[in-house]
């Protein structure tokens, strides 16, 4: 079997016809000598050019919740697009873009009660960036201009994104990036709390890093703190029992606005609405993106509670109150998309059935716990992350050669350096679940 990232049986597809197309976030090179090209996909399989089903253990990218090809998505779609392509929400709108709004509202934590559309998940951090600063503007506290994030955190790739990640190797390259950014410690510590189910019961008192930081800097510079409720990319860190709780009194105590960016962990993930609900700790604005519409149309959106809104609302009637949203806001065809992802959601009952189904996903994930390389499992909801120990002088290696594995295998999972991350549709039986975590152990067994 070849080892290399991205070992695929043989493509159709020439060098030649693959050069033009970058491809984002891949290394190009061994992508297009080695590629791995999808033609199909239906609930949890993809179909590859050279004709293989595999399953789709990563939801594509954290995002088909509800399993691929959904027909009452695809119908909606279908059908927005032969009614109404397109129309700008620059002074003018459509019908679908209210009541996706509605909609979404409705199952956000109380007070969230007003969605501004974008694209991408990206787009969402970026608008909620300037949305925070433009609160405390608009309350005369143009002094509050400084985020605080945190150590692993992924908030995408735009500036202001960027700017508040907490990933080197993504920041290094692009700098000087937003200097009035300051960053917390991640939550992860094996020492104190590996192989830890679910939330770990051990470290709390690290949000208290925050009081640390407004010794630093002063609270009245702070606009918001920005986390992710569970880290994703970084590594599936589940928050510790009280964490969020207390980052939440803390900015509460200081006039700081508190962000959750739930890209990932928004529609489903942890078995609720959002990391939110399923915490029970409100924020004051959530971004989402990736499951909004079952990723069949892009989309992203920020949720603000009243509070923000309101005070953004000032001015006379006619003025603009946010110079601020993207040409394809609020989209027909996302829209379309967004409504009947919801529907989809609530008739398969699927935020209750990851509920059900964590339970049985973390004993198959904690399954792997005495596999050679392993040195750490997490897991929350249908998120799952497994640490192997970086061969010596070839970190990243064993990761690499473990994903490719499983998709010889006929499992797609995401190696990310050393740590397998694993995040299915929501669809997925029992059965499945313990195809994916048995394709793991195979591959684990199998490699040096
Ligand atoms: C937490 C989080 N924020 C933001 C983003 C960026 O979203 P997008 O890739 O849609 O721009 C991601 C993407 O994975 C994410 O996980």
């Amino acid at each position: 079997m070849t080892m290399n990232a991205f070992a695929s049986s043989n493509s159709p597809l020439t060098r030649e016809a693959m050069e033009p197309f970058w491809l984002p976030m891949t290394p190009n090179r061994q992508f297009k000598s080695k590629p791995r090209i999808f033609v199909g996909a239906e609930g949890m399989h993809y179909v590859t050019d050279d004709n293989r089903r595999i399953l789709d253990g990563m939801a594509g990218l954290w995002c088909v919740n509800a399993g691929h090809a959904q027909r009452r998505i695809v119908e909606a779609i279908q059908a927005q697009a032969a009614k109404l392509d397109f129309v700008s929400s620059f002074q003018m709108s459509h019908p679908a873009a209210f009541e996706l709004a509605r909609r979404i509202t409705e199952i956000a934590p109380a007070g969230l009660d007003h969605v501004f559309f974008t694209n991408s998940g990206s787009e969402a951090v970026d608008t909620a960036l300037k949305i925070a600063r433009g609160y405390h503007r608009a309350h005369g506290d143009a002094s509050r201009i400084r985020f605080i994030s945190r150590a692993k955190a992924y908030h995408g790739m735009g500036w202001g994104g960027l700017s508040v990640s907490g990933i080197v190797r993504h920041r290094r390259d692009f700098g000087p990036l937003l200097p009035e950014v300051d960053h917390l410690p991640h939550t992860h510590n094996p020492e104190h709390a590996a192989f830890s189910r679910g939330q770990p019961q051990w470290g709390a008192h690290l949000a208290d890093e925050l009081s640390k930081l407004l010794q630093v800097h002063d609270p009245s510079t702070i606009a918001a703190v920005i986390v992710e409720p569970v880290t994703g990319s970084g590594g599936v860190l589940p928050p510790p029992v009280g964490y969020l709780e207390r980052l939440r009194k803390i900015c509460d105590q200081h006039g700081i606005l508190l962000i959750f960016d739930e890209v990932i962990t928004g529609f489903g993930r942890l078995g609720a609405a959002f990391g939110a609900n399923a915490f029970g700790v409100t924020p004051d604005i959530i971004t989402c993106a990736k499951g909004m519409t079952n990723a069949a149309v892009p989309m992203g959106g920020v949720i603000a509670s009243g509070k923000v809104y309101d005070a953004l609302m000032q001015g006379p009637d006619n003025a603009i109150e946010l110079f601020h949203g993207y040409t394809y806001s609020a989209h027909p065809l996302a829209c379309a998309a967004g409504l009947a992802a919801l529907d989809v959601y609530q008739d398969l009952g699927l935020f209750e059935r990851a509920r059900r189904l964590a339970p049985v996903w973390e004993n198959h994930a904690h399954g792997l716990r005495d596999l050679p390389h392993v040195i750490d499992i997490r897991n929350i909801g249908l998120l799952a992350a497994i640490d192997l120990k970086p061969r010596e002088g070839a970190p990243g290696a064993r990761g690499s050669e473990c994903a490719n594995r499983c998709y010889e295998d006929g499992i797609l999972i995401r190696g990310s350096g050393d740590t397998l991350l694993i995040s299915p549709p929501l669809i997925i039986t029992e059965e499945q679940i313990a195809d994916i975590f048995a394709a793991i152990r195979r591959a684990l067994t199998g490699i040096s």
